[in-house]
């Protein structure tokens, strides 16, 4: 059949416009047996959370842009999705859940008692060049902690992550969780007379170590300002192993590297003690970031990170609050989703219902519509057919819906008044009065 393309759009010569069946490019939809998967994720976060004591926020999707924007080269400010509304407002599909979370303290300050602790699972776009892991959409469950300048933050937030993992059947077998400290790479940046205002510039293309060759470093590295014996420097003190090993740059223990001790202290102690490790590495691509850093990836390293996060002590401020410090991460379904299936890649499906109805004739109908509506009262989950159907197709139906019990009312059992429920795992019945 004659067809034109236009915008998108396929036209068969005089019909209706065809439209695509797929959704955008690096959109998702659910299937209902993808809602299987995203339910267990979405459980794990929301159990975990309120074990840690979160309380559950949301916010709108779109977000004025001037929120979300910051300067600074940042590669999530130019993957912002923008728009202007009918007004000529300018806004964003958010990339991100933090500079909202920073809005909305910021208009209670007065209010809210600190510490904050609050959790979100938020859906967040972001205009990516798509690798496995990496979608142009996610929900990404924010945990965060505002107003506590102790790393007891950073633990507890990087606990709730760790055991969220465990929740979804996780071992530190599985992943690695790795941090650093901002504040600490800046004490070491300045050991090497690299000026505070070039920070910002060299944090950005030290997080790109591993992401991209070392060349293309070295010339993001050249732009900040730095020279080529500098950068040498630079790359030497980036292979360093250990917290300790950087007190031969730093000559002194500094309070940022007296803060990262104590949260490789407090992180020994506790559940993630086998899951965490220093690594002077991470320095994550967002210009908020003050202090500890964090990143965790699956030990095969196959994909992006699972999740990531760190300390912003000035964000409050810079949007339009008073200065209070933040701690928090942001924690995607795509990657751990991923390794859930490539670790157990048929889950069986526990989501039927308790009990499956179908009927003969008309006739049965409203006995049918009666002992659902008995049992629905009683708590149990009931799926009632629509309209009459043979016996066969009904039990079929009953086996795809993973049913545990499923009741076929005909004549005969009205007549009786009463039924036989058949147990679609065990095959045993039992006798209802109807
Ligand atoms: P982020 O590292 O940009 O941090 O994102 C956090 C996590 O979201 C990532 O580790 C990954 O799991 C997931 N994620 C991000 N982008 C994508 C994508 N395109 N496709 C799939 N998954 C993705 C933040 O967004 C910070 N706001 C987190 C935070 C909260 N920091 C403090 N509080």
């Amino acid at each position: 059949m004659p067809y034109r393309a236009i915008y998108g759009w396929v036209f068969v010569m005089n019909s209706k416009p065809q439209l695509s069946s797929a959704p955008p490019r690096g959109m998702r939809d659910f299937y209902p047996e993808d809602m299987i998967l995203r339910n267990r994720v979405f459980d794990a976060w929301k159990t975990a959370a309120r074990q840690f004591g979160f309380q559950e926020y949301d916010a709108c999707v779109v977000e004025s842009l001037d929120v979300l924007i910051r300067k600074g080269g940042e590669e999530i400010v130019r993957q912002i999705y923008a728009f202007q509304d009918k007004s000529g407002r300018d806004l964003a599909l958010r990339p991100e859940m933090t500079p909202t979370l920073a809005r909305m303290i910021a208009a209670r300050q007065n209010a809210l008692s600190f510490p904050v602790k609050w959790f979100a699972i938020a859906q967040c776009f972001r205009y990516e060049r798509m690798t496995r892991g990496r979608k142009r959409e996610h929900y990404q469950w924010n945990l965060d902690i505002i107003g506590e300048p102790d790393v007891s933050a950073e633990a507890e937030v990087i606990g709730a992550a760790v055991h969220a993992l465990g929740l979804l059947g996780l071992t530190p077998q599985d992943y690695q969780v790795r941090f650093s400290s901002r504040a600490l790479l800046a004490d070491l940046l300045e050991a090497l007379h690299i000026p505070a205002e070039r920070h910002a510039a060299v944090f950005l293309a030290l997080d790109k170590l591993g992401k991209l060759d070392e060349p293309a470093i070295r010339d993001m590295l050249a732009d900040a300002g730095l020279d080529a014996h500098v950068r040498d420097r630079l790359f030497e003190i980036m292979t360093l192993k250990t917290l300790p090993d950087t007190l031969a740059i730093l000559d002194r223990k500094t309070p940022a590297y007296t803060a990262a001790e104590r949260l490789l202290d407090l992180l020994a102690n506790g559940p993630a003690a086998e899951a965490v490790a220093f690594d002077i590495s991470v320095v994550r691509g967002l210009s908020y970031y003050t202090g500890i850093v964090f990143e965790a990836f699956d030990r095969a390293g196959q994909f992006r990170a699972i999740f990531g996060g760190g300390r912003y002590d000035n964000l409050l401020a810079d949007t339009g609050g008073r200065p209070a410090s933040g701690v928090g991460l942001g924690f995607g379904d795509v990657v751990v989703s991923e390794i859930l299936a490539d670790k157990r890649p048929s889950a069986a499906d526990p989501s039927g219902p308790d009990l499956h109805i179908g009927f003969m004739d008309e006739a049965q109908c409203a006995c049918a519509m009666r002992i659902a509506a008995a049992h629905r009262a009683d708590g149990a989950t009931v799926d009632l057919a629509l309209h009459p159907e043979k016996a066969k197709a009904f039990f079929s139906r009953a086996q795809k819906n993973a049913a545990l019990e499923a009741l076929y009312i005909g004549p005969d059992d009205l007549a009786a008044d009463t039924a036989r429920v058949k147990n679609m795992r065990t095959r045993e019945e039992r006798i209802l009065p109807l």
